[in-house]
């Protein structure tokens, strides 16, 4: 079906279906720093080079004569089938690609059966992002706050608005050195103009108000605000922006200020969330041990570097996931294991599934069809890399995406 929806129609595709033209458009249509908030990674952007180049270092090996009329992408992901392995990542501030925001994600995410996680940094609620996603799938991904009546709050709120699953991301507690957003003074703008929908929680809003969060670097009056300026744009947006900044930094300040937590803290979390747990995250092989240590509180885990937006140098995420699914302990474990950042193609997909992974989070690309497109956009992106993911499938004479095994690689530097 996907294959007639791209070579069947007379007329051309709304958008490019060349996956490398996304980023480029994406870039033309969104102010250069929100552009760069997307697209940048930590530091010298090494580790998010390395995750493209882990899945460019590892070639498919075609096999011809398999009778693969009847091929399948369908997965099974936590006891639940979908159509294929494809899932949202999630991705904090949409507004800044699209003002329609998550609300857009959510629904082409549900128009096409796709699991749609809505980060704690969002720009529309958990209570909107839940109306948008209507029927959908729908999974939460925490920020772990630092204090706990808030990350209950945000436990209950989720649960009640349908969210099944929760993601917890554990290599954010503190942002990473991401110099294009430094330079540009930027994150306060992005997370303040950005969340301000997000940071909309009761019990947030509550201790705000009785001053829990009075920052001693506070400006002491507009001179000293405009002061800190570091051009007249800037200046103008600092004083526009004024009251909502000082509520964002608090925010970043609960949700990822150097909010250290354990392993035993997860347990905390397993009291107060009914579904499943994923842990968002894991780069080594010892911490993925330690995770299918805890059946009965962790469910899976997703291997991710965060796109390289964390440790600048760290591992390449595929090369993560290899040994990860090497592992004895791991491989006979309960575990689920997802996996993300690198992925820019159909064949990028299979070549993940054959590392183990059961299913794969998508980042930057669909950000890049948020900002081409809206909703439109992001179902477009997801359609591409399903249609690439199938025609690959069926030249390499695969059959069944979830029998797919690492004798399809080889390495080749
Ligand atoms: C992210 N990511 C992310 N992860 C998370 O758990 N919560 C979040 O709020 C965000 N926000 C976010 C914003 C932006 C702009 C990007 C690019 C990424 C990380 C995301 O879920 C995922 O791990 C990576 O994007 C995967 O890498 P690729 O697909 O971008 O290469």
């Amino acid at each position: 079906a996907f294959q007639i929806e791209i070579y069947g129609q007379f007329n051309p595709p709304r958008f490019p279906t060349d996956p490398a033209q996304w980023e480029p458009l994406a870039r033309r249509s969104v102010p250069s720093p929100n552009f760069m908030y997307v697209y940048g990674s930590a530091t010298t952007g090494q580790t998010c080079r390395a995750n493209l180049q882990a899945f460019e270092s590892r070639k498919i090996i075609p096999r011809m004569l398999v009778d693969a009329k009847e091929k399948s992408t369908t997965v099974e992901i936590l006891g639940k089938e979908y159509s294929s392995p494809l899932i949202c990542a999630p991705v904090g501030v949409q507004n800044i690609m699209n003002p329609e925001g998550e609300e857009a994600t959510a629904k082409a995410c549900a128009n096409l059966g796709i699991p749609y996680i809505l980060s704690t940094a969002s720009t529309r609620s958990i209570e909107q992002a839940a109306e948008a996603s209507g029927d959908g799938d729908r999974w939460y991904q925490l920020y772990w706050p630092r204090t706990d009546e808030i990350t209950i709050s945000l436990l209950d709120r989720a649960w009640n608005n349908g969210y099944n699953v929760l993601v917890v991301t554990l290599d954010t507690f503190q942002l990473g050195y991401r110099p294009g957003d430094l330079d540009n003074c930027y994150l306060p703008f992005i997370w303040g103009e950005g969340c301000q929908i997000g940071f909309s929680d009761p019990v947030f809003q509550r201790l705000y108000a009785a001053g829990n969060y009075n920052d001693p670097n506070k400006p002491s009056s507009v001179f000293d605000l405009l002061s800190r300026a570091a051009n007249p744009f800037q200046a103008c947006k600092l004083l526009y922006n004024a009251l909502t900044i000082k509520k964002s930094l608090a925010w970043v300040s609960e949700i990822s200020g150097g909010n250290y937590k354990t392993w035993k803290d997860l347990e905390f979390l397993k009291e107060h969330w009914p579904g499943k747990i994923l842990l968002k995250g894991i780069q080594s092989v010892d911490d993925a041990k330690t995770a299918a240590s805890m059946k009965g509180i962790i469910d899976g885990i997703i291997v991710s570097n965060h796109g390289g937006r964390q440790v600048d140098g760290a591992i390449a995420s595929l090369d993560a996931l290899e040994r990860i699914t090497s592992d004895e302990t791991v491989k006979g474990s309960h575990l689920t294991i997802l996996f993300d950042s690198g992925i820019r193609t159909g064949s990028d997909v299979l070549k993940a599934m054959a590392l183990g992974a059961q299913g794969v989070l998508i980042g930057r690309p669909m950000m890049w069809g948020l900002a081409m497109g809206g909703e439109l956009g992001v179902e477009h992106v997801f359609k591409c890399l399903r249609a690439d993911l199938e025609i690959s499938m069926a030249l390499a004479g695969i059959r069944d995406i979830k029998n797919v095994d690492r004798n399809i690689l080889a390495f080749e530097t």
